[in-house]
């Protein structure tokens, strides 16, 4: 049981927006595989350090699936939502949506989840504040995630 208060999803819920741009596409014009997860990686970052109050560093990427692509001109949108906590890492959601801001057009581009964990100031991993579990599905999530957990440790 963590000695720090419960915090709520909703403090840490990051949403950021990067229009594509020329250096961010490969010869196709289709924005590059890596240039997406370097967002993503950020965009979770920003989220577990506002759950952790601590910098954060990535410790584990899951399977990543690009279901389609966004092309020069058009936009990216990031959504970066808390899963579930340990004692030292969180579990983080991030959805990846394309846009074309001419015609209003959105489509899903990516689903990722991320594990980080939180540093103190020697750079050893620190504990979090537990996500506050407000409902059913709530617990149903940490359970799942829990699991995952326990899987992602199996591979070390
Ligand atoms: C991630 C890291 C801090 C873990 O350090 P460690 O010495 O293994 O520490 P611990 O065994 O005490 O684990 C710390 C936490 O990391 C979690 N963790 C470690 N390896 C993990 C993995 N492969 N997947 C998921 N979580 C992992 C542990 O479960 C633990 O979380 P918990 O306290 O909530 O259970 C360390 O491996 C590291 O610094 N890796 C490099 C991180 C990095 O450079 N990222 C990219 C740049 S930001």
């Amino acid at each position: 049981m963590s000695a720090l208060p419960a915090r709520r999803r909703a403090a840490s819920l990051t949403e950021m927006v990067e229009y594509v741009l020329p250096q961010h596409a490969n010869v196709a014009g289709t924005v590059f595989g890596g240039q997406i997860m370097a967002w993503v990686d950020l965009c979770a970052a920003i989220c577990a350090q506002r759950h952790a109050g601590r910098p954060c560093v990535t410790a584990f990427v899951d399977d990543i699936l690009f279901k389609r692509p966004v092309r020069v001109g058009q936009v990216v949108r990031l959504r970066a939502e808390l899963i579930a906590t340990f004692r030292t890492s969180m579990e983080i959601d991030v959805s990846v949506t394309g846009e074309d801001t001419l015609t209003g057009e959105q489509w899903p581009t990516l689903e990722a989840r991320v594990v980080f964990v939180a540093m103190d100031d020697d750079r050893k991993p620190a504990p979090v504040p537990p996500l506050l579990l407000e409902t059913p599905e709530d617990h149903r999530a940490q359970a799942a995630a829990e699991e995952r957990r326990k899987a992602r440790l199996a591979k070390r």
